[in-house]
């Protein structure tokens, strides 16, 4: 979807911000360009959509060469999103974000329309923020109404330059995961700058890791973590990245324990086979937990005597929020659902379970490093 040859970008100055770069992105992925301020990311970027002109080499977007293209057709169909948002100040969210649509020719009931639509879509009520100034929002919301309007026009293809790098850690982590989930909709064709090795990781299909104007590595996250391909990569990735690795790995229903089970209308059991049993409702959602000792001498049904389960994930949520989870709620134990099936009740993680997740990940990459060698081998 997006094919860079051999491309160089020097500056009239001479700096050379973009040396002799090739990559590709598939449609439908999302890539991470990651690395230290002035490698070259925005540089990058900024020649997708014709802001900067390369000095040498081809970039061909949806298998044009973008130099035979009118810059203004092409930037209809590139959405882009910086960090300061650049949302007009005088104008309310709304009309921000039906900009674009409103300069393709759409008509303005229509483009009003599809902008309250988005603005679901990122996560903001259009009635209570749709008729706001941009400066009376938070720097999160302003962050997704800039999402929301680059998606407005539905271009195949989305440059986000740092776009969460304003916002505290918290308000971060929120729109990374949003933005995730948007992304497994609508499936763009994304290239993400940040500087932030952990949102990069997070975010990426791919990661491309930049020295000075250079891809040092591209490959998926838990590679790029697990087989950094030189010495520079592993530096930038740091020491940590084991602790790293708990973010790209997910929980799976394999990694699960199954305790004993009780359901809230059961009359209260004597034995429980074990110090605890999760309480499910007449759905086989999840309701909490019962202990050992309080059902021993209590009488009633399950339902007098149950507890509140808050430490409870989707599967597929990583093994970083697992623990971050067990850590905030002081729990042995998380209760895992489905995420399709409203609550549904899967199993439990334990601490020794995932660690046993966690082994599994770096095995697999230490697999994938042996399998590299061997390529090596044939190669040479
Ligand atoms: N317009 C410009 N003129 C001269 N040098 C520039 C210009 N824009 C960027 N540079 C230089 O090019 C290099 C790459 O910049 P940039 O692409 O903005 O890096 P990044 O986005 O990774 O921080 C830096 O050394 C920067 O100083
Ligand atoms: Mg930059």
């Amino acid at each position: 979807m997006i094919r860079f040859e051999h491309v160089t970008k020097r500056y009239a100055d001479g700096t050379t911000a973009v040396d002799d770069l090739s990559f590709e992105v598939a449609e439908g992925e999302l890539v991470t360009l990651v690395g230290p301020s002035g490698c070259g990311k925005t540089t990058t970027m900024k020649m997708v959509n014709r802001l900067i002109e390369p000095t040498e080499g081809r970039i061909w977007v949806d298998g044009q060469d973008i130099a035979d293209t009118d810059p203004v057709r092409l930037r209809r169909r590139i959405g882009y999103v910086i960090q300061q948002v650049g949302l007009f100040p005088h104008k309310t969210v709304l009309e921000n974000t039906a900009t674009v649509p409103h300069l393709l020719g759409v008509k303005r009931a229509a483009a009003r329309a599809r902008a309250a639509e988005l603005l679901e879509l990122v996560g903001l009520d259009p009635a209570v923020h749709g008729d706001r100034y941009p400066e009376q929002l938070s720097g999160g919301q302003r962050q997704r109404v800039g999402v929301a309007r680059a998606l407005a026009a539905d271009p195949p293809v989305l440059l986000m330059d740092e776009p969460f790098g304003a916002v505290d850690p918290v308000v971060r982590e929120r729109l990374q995961s949003e933005f995730l989930k948007l992304q497994s909709e609508v499936r763009k064709t994304v290239l993400f700058v940040t500087h932030d090795i952990e949102e990069a990781v997070r975010l990426g299909d791919r990661i491309a890791v930049y020295g000075q104007g250079r891809i040092e590595q591209f490959d998926a996250p838990a590679t790029v973590l697990g087989a950094p391909a030189t010495p520079y990569v592993a530096d930038f990735v740091g020491a940590d990245r084991g602790l790293k690795r708990l973010s790209v790995t997910p929980i799976e229903a394999s990694d699960l324990e199954q305790p004993p089970v009780v359901h809230l209308d059961d009359p209260l059991p004597r034995e429980l086979g074990a110090r605890w049993a999760v309480v499910l409702d007449r759905d086989d959602n999840l309701h909490g937990w019962i202990a050992a000792d309080r059902a021993a001498g209590g009488t009633g049904t399950v339902r007098d005597h149950a507890r509140r389960m808050e430490a409870r994930l989707p599967v597929g949520a990583s093994l970083k929020r697992a623990f971050a989870t067990m850590l905030q709620h002081d729990a042995g134990w998380i209760a895992v659902t489905d995420p399709d099936e409203e609550g549904r009740f899967l199993g439990v993680l334990t601490p020794a379970k995932l660690h046993e997740a966690l082994r599994r990940s770096i095995d697999a990459d230490a697999q994938a490093v042996r399998r590299r060698d061997v390529d090596l081998e044939n190669v040479g």
